[in-house]
């Protein structure tokens, strides 16, 4: 089956090196002007220009007309809690009234409120709860979502919402990829006896999950009153000698060493970052931790914390922007939405922002040879936006940008159908 899309004001490409893209790279989108590309089977057959393209269309291929429009590749968006059951609205009234996120934490509101409503539902329920966030994801563009664990905490809650990941990626055209994070919070019964929880996570749920295959990533909430630095350490080296690839959540509400640690550790990323320091950066830099940044959770958090992303570039580190999408600290599924604050906050230039939250958050995944870039043999995973200049998508914000996602070559969202 081949498909063509054509008449692209701006093909935005962001073919270049095969690795990350760090410093002055990240402002560099390989735009194609009035561009087009070749697909077949759901691969990238050839990206250029549309006097190029055009004449090598052949008979029976489908082709699009992207209007003079922005297309370019769907967002991977590599930090999500994306499976769990209910919201947190309640909370988000009492926050508005004054009370704080660390405050309904402590009290046993946060993470464990929607931890005691995600172990009463049923593997169906979460699937089509998530089914509905699936929805939301690619109408923003997203085609791919990295999906945390977090909100079961005992083996079998665990398993069930890692199975409704893979059941969600087997049923909706979103691609998930599975991250295990059993560790997201010491739950009730355990307050007392934390010891025997980080017990339960190394030596009954990773064994099964790794048996099982349903992650390929463990994370760890490092924070102060959730996992101390030691626990950290020894719940992901675990991981790693079950073949997982490590993420953290770092230095997110305070200064708790937790880059210093990701990057002892190598990990793949570390997660938040908004209260680390210079040392914290260098040390990422030197073992080549990508930063994955989430200015969504500062501003729904109504904090002014974001973290150092200009220093980040600055030092080399290629940074990845994400939703953290979850129904307490970040509810938004919106990539465009990241993106405006990425160059409101955050001081990034558009471009960056769409360098990171593409090809940079594709090798983040371990994916940057399949997606992040509109180049032969990738997927065909892209997005006509809704306007001829890719700047808009981060300046206009609160509005819908996307009119059509697709997923290897085939339509997976179209605005008003
Ligand atoms: O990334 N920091 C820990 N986890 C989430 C919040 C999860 C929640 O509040 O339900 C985060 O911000
Ligand atoms: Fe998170």
């Amino acid at each position: 089956m081949s498909l063509a899309v054509v008449n692209c004001s701006q093909l935005v490409t962001l073919a270049g090196p095969l690795r990350p893209r760090v410093l002055g790279e990240m402002r560099e989108l390989a735009i194609i002007k009035d561009g087009a590309m070749l697909m077949r089977d759901g691969v990238i057959e050839k990206v250029g220009a549309r006097v190029e393209i055009e004449p090598l269309i052949e008979a029976g291929c489908e082709v699009i007309d992207a209007g003079g429009r922005v297309v370019m590749p769907g967002f991977v968006d590599a930090h999500a809690h994306p499976v769990f059951a209910g919201t947190r609205a309640d909370e988000y009234e009492q926050r508005a009234l004054g009370a704080t996120y660390q405050e309904i934490a402590a009290s046993g509101g946060g993470i464990r409120s929607t931890v005691r409503r995600t172990r009463a539902a049923t593997l169906n329920e979460l699937v089509n709860a998530g089914k509905r966030y699936a929805e939301w994801f690619l109408r923003n563009g997203t085609t791919t979502v990295e999906a945390k664990s977090g909100y079961g905490l005992t083996l079998e809650d665990e398993l069930k919402i890692l199975r409704a990941i893979k059941r969600l990626n087997e049923e909706t055209p979103l691609s998930y990829v599975p991250t295990f994070l059993g560790a997201h919070d010491v739950p009730d019964e355990y307050r007392a006896r934390r010891a025997g929880y980080v017990a339960l996570v190394i030596e009954e749920m990773l064994p099964r999950v790794a048996e099982e295959k349903l992650a390929e990533y463990c994370d760890v909430f490092c924070e102060e009153k959730v996992f101390t630095g030691d626990e950290s350490w020894r719940i992901l080296t675990a991981a790693r000698c079950h073949g997982l690839g490590l993420r953290m959540h770092a230095d997110q509400l305070s200064l708790s060493g937790g880059a210093k640690l990701a990057a002892e550790l190598q990990a793949a990323t570390a997660d938040h970052l908004e209260h680390t320091d210079t040392e914290g950066i260098k040390a990422l830099k030197a073992a080549g931790v990508q930063p994955v940044l989430l200015p969504g959770s500062v501003y729904a958090l109504g904090s002014t914390r974001y973290p150092a992303a200009r220093e980040m570039i600055e030092a080399g580190l290629a940074v990845v922007l994400a939703t953290d999408f979850n129904p307490g600290s970040s509810p938004t599924p919106s990539m465009p939405m990241i993106l405006s604050l990425a160059s409101t906050h955050l001081k990034m230039t558009p471009a960056e922002g769409i360098t990171a939250a593409t090809i940079n958050a594709a090798y983040s995944l371990g994916r940057g040879d399949q997606l992040g870039s509109l180049e032969a043999g990738k997927r065909a995973d892209f997005v006509i936006q809704d306007c001829a200049d890719y700047r808009e998508i981060a300046y206009f914000f609160g509005i819908e940008h996307v009119r059509q996602t697709f997923v290897e070559g085939r339509s997976a969202y179209r605005r008003g159908a």
